[in-house]
């Protein structure tokens, strides 16, 4: 027996969150009758479970490790018609993206129709490693790294500390690529915190999502997460 919100999410049609809003409003039936109590405890095999009208459809859940290139919307529609991350991965199954990558950041971003997963990775407690390549301008002295290390102050608020290493620097043409690892997820995080300490991005790609990394992928390609990588994953954010 499982939550009933935690089925709904599960089936891939919506977050918990939302599961919850639409219990709580009435929307949803089990066996014929209206629950609105959050902790109601349902079979996902037998229970029939209709949500605003319609029957859930238990879908397998997916994972996917996405390459995404830059000028892409982390997303699974614009109003706009640009293209968005799901447009990379083909699958019938109703995905979408585990947080997001700025259209102007390339790199690693998970996918997956299993909405209570994406919501334990996503949750600020959780900590997941983030690891960003960054293109600045200028040359930061240590004393501005020791700064993001130790944390800078943004309008909301100030930053965990970050570990930051230089990898090299170009004086000719005053540019320097650095490593910064984080765990927060804040709105343009990577972005907001170099421009506080006068060195702005230029080009931004995330390398590694805790133990995943881009290795063997190209621009624009996807591979489907490995069963023990799925399992470490949960392993990372439960301890
Ligand atoms: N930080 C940013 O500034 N942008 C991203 O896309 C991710 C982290």
């Amino acid at each position: 027996m499982e939550r009933l919100q935690k089925v709904i999410a599960q089936s891939g049609i919506t977050s918990r969150r939302k599961a919850e809003q639409l219990i709580v409003d009435g929307k949803v039936l089990v066996n014929g009758k209206k629950i609105t109590e959050l902790g109601t405890k349902v079979d996902p095999n037998h229970d029939k479970i209709i949500v605003e009208g319609v029957p859930l459809e238990k879908e397998e859940p997916v994972y996917y490790l996405l390459y995404k290139p830059t000028g892409v919307i982390s997303s699974v529609n614009d109003e706009h018609n640009r293209k968005v991350v799901t447009d990379f991965i083909e699958t019938d199954k109703r995905i979408f993206p585990v947080g997001r990558l700025d259209y102007d950041t390339s790199g690693l971003i998970l996918l997956t129709n299993d909405g209570d997963f994406a919501n334990l990775l996503m949750h600020p407690k959780h900590k997941v490693v983030k690891t960003y390549i960054a293109k600045v301008e200028g040359i930061p002295l240590r004393e501005s790294l020791k700064k993001l290390e130790r944390g800078v102050m943004l309008e909301d608020g100030k930053t965990a500390p970050a570990q930051v290493k230089v990898k090299r620097s170009d004086k000719k043409k005053g540019t320097s690529i650095v490593e910064i690892s984080i765990h927060e997820g804040r709105n343009r995080q990577v972005r907001r915190m170099f421009d506080a300490i006068g060195h702005p991005v230029v080009k931004l790609k995330r390398e590694q999502y805790g133990f995943l990394h881009l290795k063997g992928l190209n621009a624009g390609e996807y591979r489907e997460l490995k069963p023990h990588e799925i399992k470490q994953l949960r392993e990372l954010v439960v301890t």
